[in-house]
């Protein structure tokens, strides 16, 4: 079973960080293929956070190796800021590989990210301010700067020319900011050449090579399904392929090397940022599972919108990805909920559907048609397998399950590694 697949399900935050944890030291490599550092996990290990960025969660374990691939783009200030803060804590970084082919996240992308979210004002998409955006959008424009442009300095003062050349029209004439001058760019970039350097490889090559002996590797998303360019609320969306097909083209490893997919989805959900959300909840039931889930974004600390679990969006989800095991995370946060409710499909301008529009402003338009289902009072937060549930939560799981068209493998009961409930290995 050695090429694994994990994804967000909903629109991120899911606790994808918690499940590629508990895979932990049965893993070989972890492998970051989209986003940068707007993603945010949150992993407890021993009473001890730890809230990554831009590293795959995989660097917590002894004996994985974490790698960054080509699909991402690469905050260098971030990497090194967060590297350090992992070592001062006992953290071992050194296996680290990072994607020659991985793209930079220049200081002037932060800028336009910025001044850009500012400028579109009622318009705005909600972004993380991290540069993703305009990284991306170089990238595809082919005016990025790749991790390999730095350990040649002509090259780079070449690309970053190239790139800064109508950047600093649009700052000054448009935005009214300062011009960005090349000098400046060059030397922030080389000052992170010599640590930078052995960590650069050709991943793909090596991840061929590791796939090839059978050791087992786990491509993590960042962000989620609902927020990838293409199969998103767009334009409400990240601008990286955060579904299952990412894995391939952020990283160099083909298809027929995939052989899982897991989903990891709340027991709720949550959104970050603008765009639509069919089940939010703007009373005092939003209120309450902000508060008793902690709903506060890892990388920018903005409250999360909070709504219920929505099987149209999980469906969709599963038959985007091709999920084969659904992790449903937080089951705790519903406990003592009389009925919950779970949206089972939509209707829009009159119409009953139970697949995702595909007209965006049909989703804007979706009125969530719900089932209510029994909600239980005991903690369920020391629950480690199935039976261990209260009848009540049991039943929610098969109903989502149900509902979801994917099997449930896993159950988040609390915010520890071991606060889960395993139905079926998701590596066996
Ligand atoms: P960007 O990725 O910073 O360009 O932001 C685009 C959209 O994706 C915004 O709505 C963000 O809030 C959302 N987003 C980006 N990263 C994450 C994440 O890790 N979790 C949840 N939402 C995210």
């Amino acid at each position: 079973m050695p090429g694994i697949v994990l994804v967000g399900a909903q629109w991120g935050d899911e606790g994808k960080g918690k499940a590629t944890d508990a895979l932990g030291a049965r893993v070989d490599y972890v492998v970051k293929f989209n986003g940068g550092n707007n993603a945010g996990h949150t992993v407890v290990v021993g009473g001890e956070q730890y809230a990554l960025h831009l590293l795959p969660a995989g660097i917590l374990t002894p004996g994985v190796t974490p790698v960054i691939g080509n699909g991402v783009v690469v905050d260098l200030a971030v990497l090194f800021e967060e590297i350090d803060a992992l070592t001062a804590r006992g953290v071992d970084c050194s296996a680290l590989q990072v994607s020659a082919n991985a793209h930079i996240i220049a200081p002037y992308h932060r800028v336009i990210d910025k001044v850009g979210e500012r400028f579109l004002g009622k318009r705005r998409i909600g972004t993380t301010g991290r540069g993703i955006g305009p990284a991306y959008a170089d990238k595809m424009n082919r005016v990025g700067v790749r991790v390999q442009d730095l350990f040649d300095e002509h090259i780079l003062r070449q690309k970053v020319e190239g790139a800064l050349d109508q950047k600093n029209h649009l700052l000054v004439k448009v935005y009214n900011r300062r011009a960005i001058t090349v000098d400046e760019v060059v030397e922030e970039l080389l000052s992170y050449v010599d640590r930078l350097a052995p960590m650069v490889r050709d991943t793909a090559l090596e991840l061929h090579r590791a796939l090839g002996r059978g050791d087992t590797v786990l491509f993590e998303g960042g962000q989620a399904t609902l927020l990838d360019v293409d199969h998103g609320t767009y334009p409400f969306v990240t601008s990286s392929n955060a579904t299952a097909g990412g894995a391939c083209t952020g990283t160099g490893v083909p298809p027929n090397a995939i052989d899982r997919v897991i989903g990891v989805a709340k027991a709720y959900v949550t959104r970050v940022g603008e765009g639509p959300f069919p089940t939010e909840l703007h009373d005092e039931w939003g209120q309450r599972l902000r508060e008793a889930g902690g709903e506060y974004g890892t990388t920018t600390g903005r409250p999360r919108r909070c709504g219920w679990y929505d099987a149209v969006v999980a469906r969709y989800s599963a038959r985007i990805n091709g999920i084969t095991d659904l992790v449903l995370t937080k089951l705790d946060v519903l406990t003592g909920i009389e009925r919950i409710p779970v949206c089972v499909g939509y209707r829009v301008d009159g119409r009953l559907v139970e697949e995702m529009p595909f007209s965006q402003s049909d989703v804007h338009h979706a009125v969530p048609q719900y089932e209510y289902l029994e909600g239980w009072t005991e903690d369920v937060s020391s629950a480690r397998v199935f039976e261990d549930l209260p009848p009540a939560a049991q039943r929610y799981v098969l109903a989502v399950e149900e509902l979801s068209g994917a099997r449930i493998s896993a159950v988040g009961v609390g915010p520890e590694r071991e606060q889960t409930v395993v139905r079926h290995d998701l590596l066996g």
